[in-house]
């Protein structure tokens, strides 16, 4: 009796904990797919992006001479994210291409960035 308690505890935790493994494993595979963090991704717009774009999008006094648009506006707000990650990729009249020094995830990190700035404005 003892002995049939302890093993109906013992596989009911088993399968509690497998219950729990499997469903935070595809969580946090997703979590990992969806792009950098939001840290990790400002700091590579500070790094790769503000000196033309500035750190809030507007536009650096550089990259005001080159006619970079406002990140912020309509205009570029509307695109969809996979235009915003192609730009960024191979790059557009004066914006310079960086898919050779970023990574896909960094990119999409980015374009979460840019989006995130507009809900600043
Ligand atoms: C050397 C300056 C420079 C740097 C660095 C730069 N850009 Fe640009 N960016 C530009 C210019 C110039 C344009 C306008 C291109 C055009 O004529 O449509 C632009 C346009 C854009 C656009 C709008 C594209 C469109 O179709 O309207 C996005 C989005 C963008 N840049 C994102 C980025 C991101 C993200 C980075 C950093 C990885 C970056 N830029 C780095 C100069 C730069």
């Amino acid at each position: 009796m003892l002995r049939d308690r302890t093993r109906h505890y013992v596989i009911c935790t088993t399968a509690t904990l497998l219950v729990i493994g499997l469903t935070l494993f595809p969580v946090s595979i997703v979590r990992a797919k969806g792009g950098q963090g939001g840290a990790a991704s400002s700091a590579t717009f500070r790094t790769k992006c503000a000196m033309c774009h500035g750190q809030d999008g507007a536009g650096s006094d550089v990259g005001k001479s080159m006619n970079v648009p406002d990140l912020r506006s309509q205009a570029v707000q509307k695109l969809p994210d996979a235009e915003l990650a192609q730009v960024i990729s191979n790059g557009k009249a004066g914006m310079p291409p960086f898919k050779s020094s970023l990574s896909e995830d960094q990119i999409h990190g980015l374009v979460t960035y840019i989006r995130s700035l507009a809900a600043k404005k």
